[in-house]
């Protein structure tokens, strides 16, 4: 019944459209098959109008064709092959329609790089990785973001594809997630404004970027099983605010619905987050299309708003196939909804080029450039977390440096599951993991050990595995500086530990014992406990370091980089601190279904957590130490023309060199610990030895309101909010309180119509 009145009032939603195209001469019947001027090859003319001319030229299987994806690649442990017109190893395939010049969409994921969904263990596309997500958003500099996102696009768009499945931007709600490393940050801003910029960056290249997964995929125990429940409040001041600011600042082509269940339905066909949320809230104009063997339903997911099926052969039965056209046939799913269905995905092709610009196969690449887009990331994500008696940079003139663990003498990690991007020259270390689905571990050939001997060729460096503990010692004993890299391989379709595993917290134990001079470089997915981290001289995060990695981290070793990265998660002391000690649906049998229960948390996410809990973090959000220091101060905030700008200095004080980044929360004076400060702003600013910047940051609005009870509206009540300015969500060093009236807004915050990106990415760099 539900469902029908949903029908009902897309349906005429649809018709009234209908009718004005009916009054301009366009006409909504169907034009039968033959000779087409091609009206819609006008690039002059608006997406929209171009894709209401190609639809009213085609017949209903042509539209049908549209919505309806297949695999790319043999399905492992099936006879299932793709359709002549995909390309080796593709995610996924969508034929085009060559009598109207509608050019298939080639699918690849990720949002890290051009992936290859594996063949056979040897048929892979080699192609450059982008550090992990987590690390582009430790980089807190959306240029970088945007730049490496056109590196990818680009990748993309010359290996043949036009679409590309990235980026992610659920939330960090856990700290074990196993995707962690592909998405941003715990906290919707910094995620938002991050993937928006990768989405510009993809979209530039005429490759239709896909946002995903919508939404609350925010672990991966039970992913298919799992039924999310948050209050609707707090779901849209959290996740979904990270979404909805990705999309104005990025306006992905499309986006993908995510496998598990909100509030009692499936995402894929969840009429709340579709239909009110995405089309009617945000002015969401692009398509939305199903995660690999998310879609439950034909006419129920129509209805709701899903667009296109990927990947049938994953669903239980093709929705989208035989059924779709019964559906139609039968009446009980009407022409209109298809219309509707097929127009979205046909204005995302021309919006973002993908028609104009015809992808170019086998295009030459240029790797050594694009390896140095994912080193400039890296340079810049890389966080350093602890750096005793300034035991970083190393001099140069060191004479016996031990390099030991990580593989560090091969490669640098990246994380596990379709986003691996197999790397140009092949996988560093072969054999790890599990040779199936959502294996192997991939190391890329970006060697530390090579890149640290190439900064002081006088140095003499001896290397360990790390297997053999009293070799470890050995070295360690014999060396004026140690660098242990630990590794934690994280992947798809499992959470994390955050214990390091193979006894790597002992070996680090051992090895700080015989030479207090160690540092620790973690190649991990997220967060992890250091139980050695009293005993050891410093540490640096460098997350999955993507293609330039090894030269990246050589160069914060010796200096000749600044390390200017800050955390975009929360590290915990323990997971007794976690929301969830233990991971909801960890031991159910797969596919049983169970619930999360998000309202304890609700909007206060990670570090927010933490403050209302009154826990202290191993390492907090927005933390990061630099080589240099950095002052901060003359805080003061003011409204021009209704909006809250805050203006403050920061004066480099050291003698590098270095960036700081500048951040900015809020919270309201009476909030009580309902509503915890949070991120509000921020600037990332170069500075040379005593230079000083003065920049101002405007807060979005929606970061100081809530939403009211009806779901209905942004309110800020009238009252004292307090700002605060600082380095990290810890450590702020000045505040100043400023009154402000009531506002509020609408949650109809129509994206499609709001002034396209004089973006906060560039506001705040
Ligand atoms: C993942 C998506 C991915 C898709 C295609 C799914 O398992 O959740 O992120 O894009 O597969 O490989």
């Amino acid at each position: 019944m539900r469902e029908e009145s949903l029908g009902d009032r897309r349906l005429s939603a649809l018709r009234s459209i209908a009718l004005a195209g009916l009054i301009a001469g366009i006409g909504w019947a169907t034009a039968a098959a033959g000779p087409s001027p091609r009206p819609w090859a006008d690039n002059q003319l608006s997406p929209d109008r171009r894709a209401q001319l190609a639809l009213r030229a085609m017949t209903p299987a042509e539209k049908r064709r549209l919505v309806f994806g297949y695999y790319g690649a043999p399905k492992p442990g099936t006879s299932y092959r793709p359709p002549s017109g995909a390309r080796m190893g593709e995610a996924g395939y969508v034929p085009g329609i060559p009598r109207l010049g509608i050019p298939p969409q080639w699918i690849s994921d990720g949002g890290l790089g051009v992936a290859t969904q594996r063949v056979s263990t040897d048929a892979y596309r080699e192609r450059t990785a982008l550090p992990s997500g987590l690390a582009t958003a430790a980089t807190w500099n959306p240029s970088l973001a945007e730049r490496g996102g056109a590196m990818i696009g680009a990748e993309a768009h010359a290996s043949g594809f036009n679409v590309l499945l990235g980026p992610g931007a659920d939330l960090i709600r856990d700290s074990r997630g196993g995707r962690s490393f592909e998405y941003a940050s715990e906290d919707p801003l910094l995620t938002g404004v991050i993937a928006g910029a990768e989405i510009r960056g993809i979209q530039s290249q005429h490759v239709i970027a896909v946002l995903k997964h919508f939404a609350f995929n925010d672990q991966e125990t039970g992913r298919t099983a799992y039924d999310v429940r948050i209050p609707h409040a707090a779901a849209r001041e959290s996740d979904l605010l990270g979404f909805e600011i990705a999309m104005e600042q990025g306006h992905p082509g499309a986006l993908m619905c995510a496998y598990n269940r909100v509030q009692g339905h499936y995402a894929c066909e969840n009429r709340w987050l579709l239909r009110q949320v995405l089309d009617r809230d945000f002015g969401y104009r692009g398509y939305v299309m199903s995660d690999w063997g998310a879609v439950h339903s034909t006419v129920r997911a129509a209805l709701a708003g899903l667009d296109q099926e990927s990947a049938a052969i994953y669903d239980r039965e093709p929705y989208y196939g035989a059924a779709l056209r019964k559906a139609l046939h039968d009446g009980r799913l009407p022409g209109a909804v298809l219309d509707t269905m097929a127009e979205r995905i046909l204005r995302s092709m021309f919006a973002t080029g993908v028609v104009d610009h015809p992808v170019a196969a086998g295009a030459r690449l240029d790797f050594d450039a694009d390896r140095a887009v994912a080193e400039t990331d890296e340079q810049q994500g890389i966080v350093l977390l602890k750096n005793t008696a300034s035991v970083l940079p190393f001099p140069r003139t060191l004479q016996r440096i031990a390099v030991i663990g990580g593989h560090a003498d091969r490669g640098v990690l990246s994380g596990g599951g379709s986003s691996t991007v197999f790397p140009v020259g092949d996988n560093a270390v072969p054999g790890l993991g599990p040779s199936g689905w959502f294996g192997p571990q991939v190391y890329l050939p970006s060697a530390p050990l090579g890149a640290l001997m190439g900064q002081t060729p006088q140095a003499r460096f001896r290397y360990a595995s790390g297997r053999n503990l009293g070799h470890a010692v050995a070295i360690a004993h014999w060396a004026n500086r140690v660098i242990v890299f630990a590794t934690q391989w994280a992947t798809e379709s499992e959470d994390a530990s955050l214990t390091l595993r193979h006894g790597q917290d002992r070996l680090i134990a051992a090895v700080a014992a015989a030479n207090p001079k160690t540092v620790i470089v973690l190649e991990t997915g997220g967060p992890v406990l250091m139980p050695w981290l009293d005993r050891v001289a410093g540490v640096l995060e460098a997350w999955y370091p993507g293609s330039g990695g090894a030269t990246a981290i050589a160069g914060v070793v010796f200096g000749s980089v600044d390390p200017s990265g800050h955390l975009p998660v929360t590290f915990p002391a323990s997971v007794a601190d976690l929301p969830f000690r233990t991971l909801p649906g960890a031991g159910l049998p797969p596919n049983q279904a169970f619930v999360i229960d998000y309202a304890h948390e609700g909007a206060a996410v990670g570090y927010r957590w933490y403050r209302r809990r009154r826990l202290e973090p191993l390492f907090p959000f927005g933390y990061g130490l630099s080589y240099t220091h950095f002052d901060y101060g003359g805080l003061s905030a003011q409204l021009v023309h209704g909006a809250l700008v805050v203006q403050f200095t920061v004066r480099n004080t050291g003698l590098r060199p270095g960036a700081a980044v500048a951040q900015v929360y809020v919270e309201p004076e009476e909030g009580g610990s309902d509503t915890p400060r949070r991120l509000a702003g921020w600037r990332k600013l170069a500075l040379r030895p005593g230079e000083s910047r003065t920049v101002s940051v405007r807060v979005d609005p929606r970061l100081l309101a809530r939403i009211d009870r009806r779901g209905r509206r942004w309110v800020r009540a009238a009252g004292a909010y307090r700002l605060w300015l600082g380095d990290s969500s810890a450590h702020l060093v000045q505040s100043v309180s400023v009154d402000l009236p009531a506002w509020q807004h609408s949650v109809r915050w129509p994206i499609a119509y709001r002034t396209p990106v004089p973006s906060l990415a560039r506001r705040t760099h």
